[in-house]
Order: C-alpha cells, then sequence, then structure tokens
C-alpha cells in the first residue's frame, strides 16, 4: 500500500534515501568500506569502449554515467537512447562493453539493442531493478540496483539507485584501471556512503519546494538548465515535469541559451537551474544573468555559496546541502522531481497514472 501518502508517488520520493543507501550496501565491503563490484567478465583495464543504451529515465541515469566514466576511469563513450541506436549500426570494437540500464529490465528497446549488442561480440552488464528479468536473464552480468518494487508510473528512487550503482562501477572501473589512488578513491566512495543521509535532508524541502512549484503550475512553457553533469538531471526535471503534470519542458545545455531557445525567454516562461557551485558555476550564472536581463523568473537548486551569488537575480532559490560535486547529480535528482511532483498536486492530475503512459514499454 501507499504507507498513509497520498500518491505511491510520494511514498517512492521518501524512499531515495533507502533505495540509494541499500544499493551501495550491497556492492560495499562491510569491513574496509571500499566499493566491492562482482568480477567483470573482461579485463577492465584493456577494455576498448563502452556504448551506454537506454530509454526515458534510465537514458539520463546513463548520460550522468557518461560524464562520470569518461572523466574518472577515461573511457571513451559511445551513448544514445536505445531506439536510435537499435537502427544505426555503429562500428564496434572488439570486445567492448555493452552497458545497458533499465528499471523493469523489459524495455523492448534495450532489450533489441542487447541482443544486437551481443551477437556483435560486446560484453553485456545491466543495471537493473528487476533483475529477475529478460534482461537479466539475457547479460552477462547484472548489477541490481536494491530500490524495491516501484509502481507510480514515473520513475523517482529507481533512478538515484541506477545512479548509486553507476557511480560505483567509475570508482571500480578508475581503481582497476591505476587511474584514482587510494586517498580519491576513499574521498569518492565516503560521498557516495554519506548520500543517504544528505537525501533525508532533502527530503526536509517538501514546502519550499512547493512555492516554485506555484510559479510552474501557471505556465505554459518551461526551460531546464543546467551544465556537465547536472544537464541530464535537467532532462530528467524537463521529462518528469511533461510525465506528470502535463506542462511543456524543454532541457538545454546552459550554453546553448544564446543559440536559440533565449529567443523564448520573456515572464511567462519560467527557467529552471540546476546549479551546484562546484560544477561550472560562473557559467551558468552568467547564463542565468543573461535570461534575467530579458524578463525570465528563475528558479534554482543550489547550495549555500551559490545561493549568496544568484540571490539577486533568483525568484526561488531552493538550498540544497554541501556535497562532493561527484555525486551532486544523485542529490539535486530528488528536489527536482519533488518540483514535478507539487506541480502536478497543484494541477490535480492523476500522478501515479499519468494519461497515455505504461510503467513498462514492452512494444516498440
Ligand atoms: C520516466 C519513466 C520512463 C522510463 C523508461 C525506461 O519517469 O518512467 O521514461 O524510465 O520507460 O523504463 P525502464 O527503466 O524500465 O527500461
Amino acid at each position: 500500500g501507499k504507507d498513509g501518502y497520498r500518491h505511491f508517488m510520494e511514498k517512492e520520493l521518501h524512499e531515495h534515501p533507502v533505495a540509494i543507501g541499500q544499493t551501495l550496501q550491497r556492492i560495499t565491503d562491510s569491513v574496509t568500506r571500499r566499493i566491492a563490484l562482482p568480477p567483470m567478465p573482461f579485463d577492465v583495464a584493456t577494455l576498448p569502449r563502452v556504448t551506454i543504451t537506454a530509454c526515458g529515465s534510465a537514458f539520463y541515469a546513463g548520460m550522468v554515467g557518461r560524464y562520470w566514466l569518461e572523466e574518472l576511469a577515461r573511457l571513451p563513450i559511445d551513448i544514445d537512447v536505445a531506439s536510435e541506436l537499435r537502427y544505426r549500426n555503429p562500428p564496434q570494437p572488439n570486445h567492448g562493453l555493452a552497458l545497458l540500464i533499465s528499471q523493469s529490465g523489459e524495455t523492448a528497446d534495450t532489450l533489441g539493442v542487447l541482443r544486437e549488442l551481443k551477437a556483435a561480440g560486446q560484453h553485456v552488464v545491466s543495471v537493473l531493478n528487476v533483475e529477475h528479468s529478460t534482461m537479466g536473464r539475457e547479460s552477462d552480468l547484472v548489477l541490481g540496483m536494491v530500490a524495491g518494487p516501484e509502481i507510480s508510473v514515473a520513475s523517482t528512487k529507481a533512478f538515484t539507485a541506477q545512479l548509486s550503482v553507476l557511480a560505483a562501477l567509475t570508482i571500480d572501473f578508475a581503481r582497476q584501471r591505476g587511474l584514482i589512488d587510494e586517498a580519491k578513491e576513499r574521498e569518492l566512495t565516503d560521498s557516495l556512503l554519506d548520500l543517504p543521509s544528505h537525501a533525508m535532508e532533502v527530503l526536509g524541502l517538501f514546502d519550499q519546494i512547493r512555492g516554485m512549484a506555484r510559479v510552474i503550475a501557471q505556465a505554459r512553457d518551461i526551460l531546464y538548465l543546467g551544465r556537465g553533469i547536472c544537464m541530464p538531471i535537467a532532462q530528467e526535471g524537463a521529462l518528469k515535469l511533461k510525465e506528470i503534470s502535463y506542462i511543456h519542458a524543454e532541457a538545454y545545455a546552459a550554453g546553448e541559451l544564446k543559440h536559440g531557445p533565449i529567443s523564448l525567454i520573456d515572464p511567462s516562461v519560467p527557467v529552471v537551474a540546476i546549479a551546484p557551485s562546484t560544477i561550472l558555476f560562473e557559467k551558468t550564472l552568467s547564463n542565468l544573468q543573461e535570461a534575467r536581463a530579458r524578463g525570465g523568473r528563475i528558479l534554482v537548486f543550489t547550495d549555500a555559496k551559490g545561493a549568496e551569488q544568484l540571490k539577486d537575480i533568483a525568484e526561488h532559490i531552493i538550498i540544497l546541502p554541501d556535497v562532493n560535486a561527484f555525486v551532486a547529480p544523485i542529490l539535486y535528482t530528488i528536489p527536482v522531481q519533488i518540483l514535478a511532483y507539487e506541480v502536478a498536486l497543484l494541477k490535480g492530475t492523476d500522478v501515479d497514472q499519468p494519461r497515455n503512459l505504461a510503467k513498462s514499454v514492452t512494444v516498440e
């Protein structure tokens, strides 16, 4: 049941800390507190390339994974949504890795790519919530999330659990490729293991986020902006808003604003920014100043340091706990999803069963 919550989505939003914590617990050595993934069915040190694919929210998790794996494990990445990758037929290296991400393990296009990449000689590793699924059976290795059942059609805790696995995989790969020393590994791992308590703090922000939701609920179009590893979180925010509130939202890399979408900005098109002070902040700040100068209403998720610099241009600022930049995309997901939930409540939509959508998309 809903355990006293109004919707499964509300309940599942409150399960972020547990989903992250349990997922990490399963892949952390309890004595050394080091990440301990099962052995990969290939040599990580000589891995030539990784192809990441998924659909919807799981694809945005994969995008975050791309930034991590490129930056820390120095791996060349190809990434695309499964429905495109499936028909692109890109050249594959010998013994590359196909990394698939799916909550259900049944999504038709992701499964289609799995089969094709396997036939093309790639090792298949899947990040799944439902491990006893078709993708689970057909993968060489399953990295399970421990998010528990996700009932609401809009994905919430599965997304942060996916990111937790991908972050752990990045640490594991970087270590095996000799790219991080013990101190760096400790720093990254500790920032991950501290996430459940920071996620709990974020769950205290529902009331503040409701204030921001009131601005969004009155608008027809919303722009979500982010840079670097926060760009996929802007995409996740826009997708979630569209799905459950039926308000049109688009996500842009903040640097792309002046190449087109800035022409949309006026007081009727609010701008939501994902802007921790640790990630390309000065760049994002200047993009937001440009938007503000054109009458845009600026709504931001940042930390205390970022808030100090944004206070003159932003109408609503949600201040999140200070965290290592490595885990910021995981933490910032939570308020962005809460925002979509609060807007849907104001709109009075069917939050758990949005029109036209199914939880598991087993047709193409
Ligand atoms: C978004 C959402 C969908 C799924 C997508 C992939 O809230 O729920 O975009 O993320 O259909 O589903 P899985 O992860 O089951 O492959």
